[in-house]
């Protein structure tokens, strides 16, 4: 589904659909808005006076008008305004737009409230959300008459109050078009979306971005060369190759940079650790979606220069398949990482801290960030510590967490800090090399984050696992019922903006 957004303070409503936001407490008065002709207030009393409409909490009724332009008038209860917070009006508008969806119309008018608060950036979130919730993946379907719905509406925002401006809505379509995009790719079937693939994608942002980001990439020779061992022991048993990609943007004037680092791992067998065809977290073809990590930084590269974000930004992916082959790693192999620490592999499906963790200290080592944030679907076992509504958080700086946790909250893409006592550290210590890939089965997402602090070179970074919330969220209204969900995108656009507030 294709939106296309405009933004209007003025104008008639000339399109085949009219949404406005109603809450409980201004329901009597809602159908006099001036902005609003004879025919369409005629139709909203209608469903008032009726009782199908009591404008509680994402209630969503559709009515008809009698005239042509508009000929429905979409109602989105937003319950008692006291209560309403941006969570809640992302998810009303969300859904709102799904039900829309189904009526057909090719243009609507969406009427921003002017009874909520400026910190809600209405005219921002709603378009943001709008376009979140009408995702759809399309790319392999060929029998287009199974669905009924339209393919593109172009939405006016309409601001008589102008509680928003332009500007506004410009930004909260650019946040969801880097978000679908993280969907997209993670969506993809992992036939195509190799770890070259990855590259490729980076390669056209590149490029598109008219000199704004700078791309390149290592290939394996590359990575042979310069020493990283623990990566190439992952992607060895696979018959297409690993590429460690790098997207730099260096706005004028920025002061601080902070690097971005994410798995992408194509797709995960477990390798010779060969993983079971269906876990209770899912079957194995869920294992595309490896890459989701990798598929945000792509996502936030990809919208970062035209939200004119003034810090530099490293985006770095490490792209791999884990296969199960005579070429494979092997448990009891020992590989030496990028920095020079020895690791013991015990399990080959605890790959992505493999990847990562040469891409950590090259990046340290190279680029030198003020800080460090990667974003990784690692462990399964933070989706069963926190489900399908948090990222897990493991840090070495709690301002920057903090910072991260505030922009979790703000924009509903939340982040929830587990502990990093030294005490787990000790159980990835390895027996016969300095560390080893697997503790010992407890607390499984905070002893990856804490083998990951071992390649950061004491760089201020937090490690996001995005286990459970990359795919698969069928709550959110927002959120597809199925497929990636684009997070990281919002967190982490968010964080950037909010930057110059960390104290360090
Ligand atoms: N990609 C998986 C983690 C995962 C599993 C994410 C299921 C979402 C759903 C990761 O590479 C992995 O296999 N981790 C292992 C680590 C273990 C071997 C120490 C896990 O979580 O079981
Ligand atoms: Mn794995
Ligand atoms: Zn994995």
């Amino acid at each position: 589904m294709i939106l296309n957004f405009e933004y209007s303070s003025s104008e008639k409503i000339k399109t085949d659909g009219v949404l406005i936001f109603v809450s409980s407490d201004d329901l009597k008065t809602c159908s006099s808005n001036q902005y609003l002709s004879s025919d369409i207030s005629t139709s909203i009393e209608l469903g008032i006076n009726s009782e199908l409409f009591l404008g509680d909490y994402n209630e969503q009724k559709t009515f008809a008008i009698s005239s042509k332009q508009p000929r429905i008038v979409h109602l989105s209860g937003l319950g008692e305004l006291k209560d309403m917070t941006p969570e809640k009006l992302r998810r009303i508008s969300a859904k709102a737009i799904r039900s829309i969806m189904d009526t057909r119309v090719k243009s609507l008018s969406v009427l921003i409230p002017n009874n909520l608060s400026e910190e809600f950036e209405s005219g921002k979130l709603i378009t943001e959300a709008l376009s979140l919730g009408s995702y759809q993946f399309k790319k392999y379907k060929t029998d287009e008459s199974d669905d009924s719905r339209t393919s593109e509406i172009n939405i006016i925002i309409l601001d008589p109050h102008q509680v928003s401006s332009k500007d506004d809505i410009e930004r909260g379509a650019s946040i969801a078009r880097g978000t679908n995009f993280t969907r997209d790719l993670g969506n993809t079937a992992p036939n195509d979306l190799t770890p070259d693939d990855l590259r490729q994608v980076a390669q056209d942002l590149a490029e598109a971005s008219e000199g704004k980001l700078k791309f390149s990439y290592f290939g394996e020779e590359k990575m042979e060369e310069l020493g990283m061992d623990m990566f190439l022991g992952v992607s060895k048993g696979s018959e297409v190759p690993g590429r460690m990609i790098f997207l730099e943007y260096f706005p004028k004037g920025a002061k601080q940079t902070v690097a971005i680092i994410g798995k992408g791992i194509t797709f995960d067998t477990g390798g010779i650790s060969l993983k079971a065809m269906k876990s209770f977290l899912g079957g194995m073809d869920e294992m595309k979606f490896d890459m989701c990590g990798g598929g945000a930084v792509l996502g936030i590269m990809k919208i970062i220069y035209e939200l004119n974000i003034n810090v530099n930004v490293i985006g770095v992916i490490a792209a791999a398949e884990n296969m199960p082959d005579g070429k494979s790693q092997k448990p009891g192999d020992i590989v030496k990482a990028y920095n020079g620490k020895t690791v013991e592999i015990i399990n080959t499906d605890a790959e992505g801290r493999l990847v990562l963790g040469d891409a950590l200290s090259f990046t340290a080592e190279h680029y030198k960030p003020d800080c460090m944030i990667d974003l990784a679907t690692l462990t399964g076992a933070c989706a069963i510590a926190l489900g399908h509504f948090a990222m897990g958080a493991i840090t070495n700086n709690q301002s920057l967490c903090n910072l991260l946790m505030k922009s979790g909250e703000e924009t509903g893409d939340r982040v929830w800090q587990l502990p990093n006592f030294p005490d787990y550290a000790e159980s990835m210590k390895g027996t016969y090399a300095d560390l080893q890939n697997s503790g010992d089965g407890v607390a499984g997402t905070i002893t990856a984050g804490s083998f990951l602090e071992n390649f950061v070179n004491n760089i201020p970074w937090v490690h996001l696992d995005i286990a459970g919330t990359a795919w698969g969220v069928k709550t959110i209204e927002y959120h597809p019922n199925k497929g990636a969900t684009g997070t990281g995108v919002r967190l982490l656009i968010n964080s950037l903006e909010n930057l110059s507030e960390w104290e360090h």
